[in-house]
């Protein structure tokens, strides 16, 4: 499902060539309020058309455009007479298609970089004569093509910037969508509203109204099996689709025995409660312990877990009759990470919502992501639209293997009970002290790592627990977090005193990139 329109001429078709910022540029284009839509750089161009953009914007993408297949596109997206803007390899892309010159530079240009502004130009209209942009490429545009201007220039590419303002045709080399890009939110928003003549009239609230229609008309009579865990994702996604089809939607709730002190009593009472849910508890809780037994890589922790979570789901669904859709409250930076649903991109981590019986069932046309687009506080304004408990929408997020990915190495009970106690006393620590709202996620990591304490003058030998604190707006890049002394301290001395199995805690002081949040 994609995310509908308030108006077929408010709409930006983005042709995806497989960058990790893809969905970035429909994020920026959607807070400029902005309906934004990506789509496989391969869309014909009768859908293409059918669409109705009213601008279409070519992504990045990690290709070389002398690659043998490099990705291509028809030069009858030229000639719709619907503005154009290339980023990056979308940039190589116009180059090539107006016969400008292009050369491999084996010097990549990666992060930040300036450029020099010159002349006037509606696209950098209220920009500085140097801007700090981020760039990252390889190939770079030599000559712009005839009919062009170049409009910026860097150290490591002479043009960085082009325009044809009459055919209104425009490329950059770098990443306007990217945060450190100081200006790039100016720029898209010149794009959109001066070149383009957006009005900027879509919210969340077109949202919830056209993607309840757009659920009821993919699901028909249908019934719906959706996969909760109680996180922010999937409950937004409940409540949506509890709107759209009612008592067909079968919420089913999986205790895979990972899941955080206390999670499957809460979260059941809270949807009870709160959102007139009737969930489907399981416990499954033996069965992934078992199936996880002296499995130490974490690839195969995330498989071992996605394949028995649907395994699970399908066999409840039979107790159930007959269920026509699986739902997922899968959001965006879930699928990039994994693999690229609609591009050329390489891959991070598994996600779990991504195992071969789940692609299996998207293939055929079964499964539902109603979120599958959004970055998670997209999720959250969302939410918040649907009427939700703060309580629920402010969760931190927490990784669908849970627990078992933040156990270093074998998963047993014993770990378990420890990392569940530590994670416990941190999170309720850091509620305490007001900063729960400020963190991304804070949680606490098994290290299968054995380090000598003094404990009542007798010799202890135990576990270390890490702390993993970081702030982030879309956990695409993530900083570690700065904690006050006091309460490292604090949650340091209560984990050690009360954590049987404890002996030592870490702090965790790596951003994200080159590591990740999560540490499997
Ligand atoms: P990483 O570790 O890739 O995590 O920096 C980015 C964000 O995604 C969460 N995460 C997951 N969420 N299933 C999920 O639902 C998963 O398999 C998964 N792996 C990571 C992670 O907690 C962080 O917020």
């Amino acid at each position: 499902m994609t995310i509908p329109a308030a108006k077929a001429d408010e709409k930006v078709c983005i042709l995806d060539f497989g960058s990790q910022y893809t969905q970035l540029i429909a994020r920026s284009v959607r807070e400029l309020k902005v309906y934004a839509e990506i789509v496989p750089y391969n869309y014909s161009l009768e859908r293409i058309k059918d669409e109705n953009p009213g601008a279409i914007i070519l992504s990045g993408g990690p290709s070389s455009i002398y690659e043998k297949n490099a990705p291509r596109i028809s030069a009858g997206i030229f000639k719709l007479g619907i503005p154009v803007l290339g980023i990056c390899y979308g940039l190589y892309i116009i180059t090539d298609a107006f016969h400008g010159k292009l050369e491999a530079s084996n010097q990549k240009e990666y992060g930040r970089a300036v450029i020099d502004i010159r002349g006037k130009s509606s696209l950098f209209k209220g920009l500085k004569s140097k801007e700090t942009v981020w760039m990252s490429h390889g190939d770079k545009v030599t000559a712009p093509p005839s009919g062009f201007k170049i409009l910026a220039s860097s150290k490591n590419a002479e043009v960085a910037a082009i325009e044809n303002s009459k055919e209104k045709i425009y490329g950059v080399q770098f990443h306007p969508e990217v945060y450190h890009t100081v200006s790039g939110k100016k720029v898209l928003k010149n794009f959109l509203f001066d070149i383009c003549g957006f009005r900027g009239n879509w919210s969340m609230k077109s949202f919830v109204a056209q993607a309840i229609d757009s659920v009821r008309k993919e699901v028909g009579n249908g019934s719906v099996l959706l996969g909760l865990s109680g996180g922010v994702d999937s409950s937004v996604a409940a409540v949506l689709l509890k709107k759209a089809v009612g008592d067909r939607l079968f919420p089913v709730f999986v205790n895979n025995g990972v899941l955080r002190k206390n999670e499957a009593e809460i979260v059941i009472k809270r949807f009870k409660e709160n959102l007139d849910l009737n969930i489907i508890y399981v416990d499954a809780s033996e069965r992934f312990l078992r199936k996880l037994k002296g499995v130490e890589n974490p690839e195969r922790k995330r498989k071992i877990i996605g394949r028995e979570f649907i395994k699970v789901f399908l066999q409840e669904a039979r107790k159930i009759g007959q269920f026509d859709f699986l739902a997922q409250g899968t959001l965006y930076p879930d699928v990039i990470e994994s693999v690229s649903t609609k591009g050329p991109s390489d891959t991070i981590k598994s996600h779990h919502n991504r195992v071969p019986e789940v692609l299996k069932l998207i293939k055929s046309g079964r499964v539902i992501e109603p979120l599958k687009e959004l970055f998670k506080d997209e999720v959250r304004i969302l939410g918040k639209e649907l009427g939700m408990p703060d309580e629920i929408i402010y969760r931190h997020p927490f990784p669908g293997p849970g627990l078992a990915i933040r156990i270093i190495g074998d998963v047993t009970k014993e770990r378990i009970g420890i990392l569940q106690n530590a994670d416990d006393i941190l999170v309720g620590e850091i509620k305490k002290a007001g900063l729960y709202d400020r963190l991304w996620q804070i949680f606490a990591v098994f290290l299968p790592v054995k380090s000598v304490g003094v404990m009542g003058d007798k010799r202890t030998y135990e576990n270390v627990i890490a702390i993993r604190g970081v702030t982030s707006v879309d956990a695409m890049t993530a900083d570690w977090a700065y904690l006050p002394e006091g309460l490292l301290r604090t949650i340091s001395n209560r984990i050690i005193n009360e954590v049987k199995g404890v002996n030592r805690v870490v702090y965790d002081i790596s951003s994200k990139p080159p590591s990740t949040i999560e540490w499997e």
